[in-house]
């Protein structure tokens, strides 16, 4: 493995970002145009329904870019919404595209999955690619073909009776998480990126370079552009937001079990370093990287408890009448089972007072406004933590071989290893949470 500089392998390189309004895009972006102005073009693919709404779209999303990159001076000169391929030497994809969709065959193609195609699987977790078909609880084969009809059937249907949109949606998100389930998957997403592999890997057959990145979850960012940048309340911070806002006092998850989070610019990093290394072999090659911490730097959901409290305990958030929202406890469950009983104690028995006082003339109105918000935070509260469950009570453990050897040739054979650190054993979990992550999250999310 050889890598030798990434500024001078960036040079006169054109790169096409496909989903290039998208949080680790942008990143990546940044990071290449400040590292190496002189990349030849940087192709930016987004979903738009024409150029005026795309040109918008780019603004609207770039906003940040273009101030930190106007110095610069490149980003008009290199950035373009058209897709080129015929030009293009690196394909960065920030979903699954699958290989049949790419006509083309001259680029490296780096596809972005998830670490938690892997289902509910423990202990170590490989890096390792899915066979077509293959399911996870079942001897049979998944017939990507034949979902992908059920789901055009069951939506044709939908619209030929005029469903309203949001009824659609709801009986889709319903339908195709059972699909999920039925298959030996916890939810859509990583259902859909386990068959979004499988394709890719199956068409792709060798014909060019191709890297599957598996990261676990991203968090804000270690240093770069700056510390603490993020976009969105992102997997875990669901809950770090729950408890802020004084709405989360009691949430499912294992202490003792690890948080397995990535900071998003060393996830770029990685990525960026594995672009160079594929580039530079001379055989064509597939490979997936896992780039996640649980193995080398374990971060515990105690820990994240622990430093979320201290956090919010001596920064509180201001609510709408600037005064600060009190924060204390946060009980953990170490089950599902013990959550859904402290839910219905804590819940249905006050569901039922309100519901007895709402038939009574008096108080009518405010006991009605009362029990519709109580029953609202009941339906939030569970449907957060169904959607946490496969994540807070994981216990696999992520096998990063493949990440750690480029790592390691990193530090030998590339002059700016240093630039591009994606090594997980140089994060002070504490350190970041309490002075790079929960501020970025207030300051970037929260504002
Ligand atoms: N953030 C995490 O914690 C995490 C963890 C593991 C893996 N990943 C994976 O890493 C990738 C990038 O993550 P991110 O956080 O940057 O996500 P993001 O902010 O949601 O960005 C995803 C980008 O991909 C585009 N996209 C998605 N599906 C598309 C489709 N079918 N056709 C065209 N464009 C599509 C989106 O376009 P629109 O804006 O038009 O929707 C967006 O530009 C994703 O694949 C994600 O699943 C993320």
């Amino acid at each position: 493995m050889e890598l030798g500089s990434i500024v001078e392998f960036l040079n006169s390189k054109s790169i096409l970002v496909i989903g290039a309004t998208g949080f680790l895009a942008k990143i990546f972006v940044e990071k290449i145009l400040r590292v190496q102005p002189e990349v030849k073009k940087l192709y930016l693919l987004l979903r738009a329904v024409d150029t005026k709404s795309a040109e918008e779209r780019l603004h609207n999303e770039w906003d940040y870019l273009y101030l930190s990159l106007y110095m610069h001076g490149t980003i008009h000169a290199k950035c373009l919404c058209t897709a080129l391929y015929s030009c293009v030497h690196v394909c960065v994809c920030m979903y699954i595209l699958p290989r049949t969709h790419i006509e083309v065959t001259f680029f490296s193609l780096f596809v972005f999955s998830s670490a938690y195609v892997c289902g509910e699987d423990g202990g170590l977790i490989k890096e390792n690619p899915f066979r077509l078909g293959t399911a996870k609880i079942s001897t049979k084969l998944i017939d990507i073909g034949k979902e992908k009809k059920l789901v055009e059937e069951k939506l044709r249907n939908l619209h030929s009776v005029h469903a309203e949109e949001s009824a659609i949606t709801s009986y889709m998100k319903n339908y195709s998480s059972k699909r999920a389930r039925m298959h030996g998957w916890p939810n859509t997403y990583v259902f859909t990126k386990a068959m979004g592999e499988m394709l890719l890997v199956h068409h792709n057959r060798g014909t060019v370079p191709l890297v599957i990145l598996r990261p676990t979850m991203v968090t804000s960012t270690y240093h770069e552009p700056f510390p603490g940048w993020i976009e969105g309340v992102r997997t875990i911070d669901g809950v770090a937001v729950g408890y802020a806002k004084g709405k989360l006092k009691a949430f499912p998850f294992n202490p003792k079990l690890t948080v397995d989070v990535i900071p998003a610019d060393m996830v770029i990093n990685a990525l960026t370093m594995a672009m160079v290394e594929h580039a530079n072999r001379s055989t064509i090659s597939e490979i997936i990287y896992h780039v996640g911490s649980s193995l080398r730097n374990p971060f515990k959901f105690s820990n994240f408890k622990e430093l979320c409290i201290r956090y919010f305990v001596h920064n509180p958030l201001i609510d709408k009448d600037g005064k600060s929202i009190k924060v204390g406890k946060l009980t953990a469950f170490s089950s599902m089972a013990s959550f859904r009983i402290y839910m219905a104690i804590r819940y249905s028995l006050a569901l039922k007072v309100f519901h007895l006082a709402i038939n009574t003339v008096l108080f009518q109105k405010s006991y009605k406004d009362k029990y519709i918000a109580l029953e609202r935070n009941l339906k939030r509260g569970m449907r957060m933590a169904e959607l946490y469950e496969p994540y807070v009570f994981f216990k696999g453990i992520f096998d990063d071989a493949n990440s750690e050897k480029l790592q390691r040739a990193a530090t030998k054979t590339c002059s700016e290893a240093y630039a591009f650190n994606f090594d997980l054993t140089s994060i002070n979990w504490e350190a970041y949470m309490m002075d790079a992550h929960f501020p970025g999250l207030v300051k970037h999310v929260l504002k």
